[in-house]
C-alpha cells in the first residue's frame, strides 16, 4: 500500500530564473566592459557608427566568416559609401562584386533597400526598429544590430553567439521571446555599444561553440554552466544547428550558375551543364525558376543573365 503521506522526489529544476539572471546585470556590465576595453577585435567597422556602413556589414556578417567580411566590406564601402551610390548601380554589379561572399539573395535585399532608404527616407538609414524591419532582408537581428551599432540605442543584439552564451550563463535552454527578453534586459545602459561588441568578442574568442574556455573567462563566476555536463545551448533559442553539407546542396549549384553569369549571359540550354546537373533537369529547372523568382536572374530569348530588367 502507498503511503497517505510523505515525501515526494521534487522535479530538479536546472537553471536560473530570467529574474535572477537579470539580477546580476551590474556585475556583467563592469566585469564584460573591462574585459571589453582590453580585447575587442579591432574591426572595420567598429570605428564607424555611419548607419549605412553599419548595416551593410551586419548583412555581411549575418552568415559569412569575420575574415571573409573584412576585405569585401573595406571594398563596398570605398565603392558605394551611400545608399544613393548603389542604387547609380546596376543590381548585376553588386552581385558580381558579392561573389565570395555567398548567400546572394543578401546582395539583392541589400541593392532594394538602398533605393527604399532614397525613395522613402530621404536617403538616410531609419533609426527605427519599425522602419528597419521594413527595409528588405533586415530581420530582428540585423535590425537591432543597426540600433545599437550606429545609434547607439540600448537594445541587445541575439545572434546564433550571444544566444548560446545567455542560454550557458542561465545554465538552461531559453525559449525566443525569453531569450530576447534577457538580451535587452542585461545591456548596459551606459556603454550598449561596447556592451554588445564586447558580448560578440566573448562568444566567438571564448565561450565558441566547441571549444569553450571557461577558465579565466572574466564571467565565470557569475556563469550557471561553467563547462560542466549538457551544453545548455543545445537547442536554445538562436543557436545555430548543423548545417546541411555545402557539397552537392542547391546552394552550390546556384552559385555555380550565378559565377558563370558574371562573365556574360549564358545559353539556357547550358545551365543545367554548368550547374553539374545534367542528370537532374527537373531540378535544374526548379532553381533557375527559383533564381527568377528572387530577381537574380533574368530569361530572355532563351539566355539566362546575371541581374533582374528593372535595374
Ligand atoms: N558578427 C555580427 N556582427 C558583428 C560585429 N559587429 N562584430 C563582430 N562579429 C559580428
Amino acid at each position: 500500500m502507498l503511503p497517505l503521506s510523505g515525501t515526494f522526489p521534487m522535479a530538479k529544476i536546472s537553471g536560473r530564473t530570467e529574474n535572477e539572471i537579470v539580477a546580476d546585470r551590474e556585475a556583467l556590465n563592469q566585469s564584460l566592459s573591462l574585459w571589453a576595453s582590453e580585447a575587442l577585435r579591432d574591426l572595420p567597422w567598429r570605428s564607424t557608427r555611419d548607419p549605412w556602413a553599419v548595416l551593410v556589414s551586419e548583412v555581411m556578417l549575418q552568415q559569412t566568416q569575420v575574415s571573409r567580411v573584412e576585405p569585401k566590406y573595406l571594398e563596398f564601402v570605398e565603392r558605394w559609401p551611400s545608399p544613393q551610390a548603389l542604387t547609380k548601380s546596376n543590381i548585376s554589379d553588386l552581385l558580381k562584386f558579392w561573389q565570395g561572399l555567398g548567400y546572394p539573395r543578401r546582395a539583392r535585399n541589400l541593392y532594394d533597400s538602398a533605393h527604399r532608404i532614397v525613395q522613402i527616407h530621404d536617403c538616410k538609414v531609419p533609426s527605427t526598429l519599425e522602419d528597419l524591419l521594413l527595409l528588405p532582408g533586415v530581420g530582428p537581428y540585423t535590425a537591432r544590430a543597426v540600433l545599437v551599432f550606429a545609434f547607439e540605442l540600448a537594445v541587445g543584439v541575439l545572434d546564433t553567439n550571444v544566444g548560446r552564451l545567455l542560454a550557458r550563463w542561465s545554465g538552461r535552454s531559453l525559449g525566443p521571446k525569453e531569450a530576447q527578453r534577457i538580451a535587452d534586459e542585461l545591456v548596459d545602459p551606459e556603454r550598449p555599444w561596447l556592451w554588445n561588441q564586447g558580448l560578440f568578442d566573448l562568444a566567438a574568442l571564448r565561450c565558441s561553440k566547441r571549444n569553450p574556455r571557461c577558465s579565466g573567462c572574466p564571467v565565470e563566476e557569475l556563469c550557471s554552466w561553467r563547462g560542466v555536463g549538457d551544453d545548455p545551448a543545445t537547442g536554445s533559442a538562436a543557436v545555430s544547428t548543423i548545417q546541411a553539407p555545402f557539397q552537392g546542396s542547391d546552394r552550390q549549384a546556384r552559385g555555380r550558375l550565378l559565377k558563370a553569369l558574371t562573365s556574360g549571359p549564358v545559353p539556357a540550354a547550358q545551365a543545367a551543364a554548368i550547374m553539374e546537373l545534367q542528370d537532374e533537369r527537373a531540378r535544374a529547372s526548379r532553381l533557375i525558376a527559383d533564381l527568377q523568382s528572387e530577381s537574380l536572374i533574368t530569361v530572355r530569348h532563351e539566355a539566362l543573365l546575371l541581374g533582374d530588367l528593372l535595374q
